[in-house]
């Protein structure tokens, strides 16, 4: 039964592995996740092989993406010290420049001042800047938008310190807004000991401490919750040399609906966090006729049974509240009681799903889009 509609929801943080490593994801099992978790619009991550670093590679991927994509999915370019000459033209093609600050799955890594300095100069002003900025690189990320004036989104916040650092910032009035992944708020380190690989990620889960602080700053500091799915099979994972990496998509939304039922969050919030934030931090284009509908009165144990090709999950056990019951993209039901109802070549995205029309599409949900009902 359904009792809750939301706005399709956003994810600003998913890899979805093409090109390259389309054994972990593709762009159908990927985009049929998302539908599953309530999202109707993904931002991809660039730290594909190779690369989205290059106009030949993100120009081959959003081609292929148009055959392939159950819901709306914008590429981000990623950031490289070979490729700086390219940015204007990736911008074209892009949502947003990531700049991986810190080690973690694939080779884009930026470690050169002069690099980041001319990232910063060449990428469109309109355009945001996200970074994967670990400890100390926070502070690397904020004397950047303060140098350059200029909006800087950081990714999957995780440590107090680090949190606290970006509150202090925002107070100043410094542009930069912030996410938080799911399992950062709901796993610890004595998760990580449990789940050995299955629960290792960048970055790393945190103390328990760590965690109370971004409960702390939901209602504040924090601008939008993102998945960070980041799928690699169980073989790798349980391999002698695991990936670090967990999937999200279909358990973010669960997890989130479960803390509101514990009034740990209101569910306007989670909204502005998983829907309306994200659509204005990214200049997303609104989705006419789109909602989901969910039964909030489901409870239900978290299995591997799931749409994502890795086929695991970290929360597996876990009891949730609230499960997805329809997602309607557009005007069509895409997604009805567990299954898929659409092949995703009939999606004219093309048209309407382009990553292209992301960009010149214009701002932010209307606020009668917000919540359509609530019986
Ligand atoms: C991500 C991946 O597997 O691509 N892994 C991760 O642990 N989060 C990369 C990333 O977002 O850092
Ligand atoms: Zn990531």
């Amino acid at each position: 039964m359904t009792n809750l509609i939301l706005p399709g929801l956003v994810d600003v943080h998913t890899h979805l592995r093409v090109p390259g490593g389309e054994h972990k994801e593709d762009f159908t099992t990927g985009t049929a996740a998302a539908l599953a978790g309530g999202f109707t619009t993904i931002l991809a991550m660039p730290n594909t092989t190779p690369p989205l670093a290059t106009v030949q590679v993100l120009e081959e991927t959003r081609q292929h993406a148009q055959t392939a994509i159950y819901c709306d999915v914008g590429l981000f370019a990623g950031a490289s010290a070979a490729h700086l000459d390219q940015l204007p033209y990736l911008a074209t093609y892009a949502v947003g420049l990531k700049i991986y600050l810190n080690d973690t799955f694939g080779l884009l890594r930026v470690d050169q001042l002069a690099t980041l300095q001319a990232c910063f100069e060449r990428w469109p002003r309109d355009k945001m800047i996200a970074l994967h900025a670990e400890g100390q690189s926070i502070a690397v990320g904020i004397g950047l938008a303060a140098a350059y004036q200029r909006p800087v989104h950081f990714c999957h916040v995780s440590r107090q310190e680090e949190i606290e650092l970006i509150a202090m910032a925002k107070r100043q009035g410094l542009p930069i807004t912030c996410e938080v992944t799911p399992h950062h708020l709901f796993l610890t380190t004595a998760d990580a000991e449990r789940l050995g690989s299955l629960g290792d990620m960048r970055p790393k889960l945190a103390s328990p401490a760590d965690v109370e602080a971004l409960w702390a700053h939901l209602n504040t500091t924090i601008d939008c919750i993102a998945t960070d799915h980041a799928p690699h099979t169980l073989a790798e994972k349980q391999s002698a040399n695991p990936p670090p990496g967990v999937p999200g998509l279909e358990t973010s939304l669960p997890l989130m609906l479960t803390a509101v039922k514990e009034k740990r969050l209101t569910l306007d919030r989670l909204i502005e966090l998983m829907a309306t934030n994200p659509r204005r931090i990214y200049q997303l284009p609104a989705q006419p006729d789109t909602h989901i509908e969910i039964d909030t009165a489901a409870t239900y144990t978290i299995t591997n049974n799931l749409y994502t090709k890795c086929g695991w999950t970290p929360f597996a056990g876990m009891t949730v509240s609230g499960q997805v019951k329809r997602v309607v993209l557009r005007g069509i039901v895409l997604f009805e009681d567990g299954q898929i109802l659409a092949q995703p070549r009939l999606i004219k995205c093309g048209e309407q799903t382009s990553p292209t029309s992301l960009k010149e599409a214009p701002a932010v949900m209307g606020e009668g889009e917000k919540r359509i009902l609530a019986l």
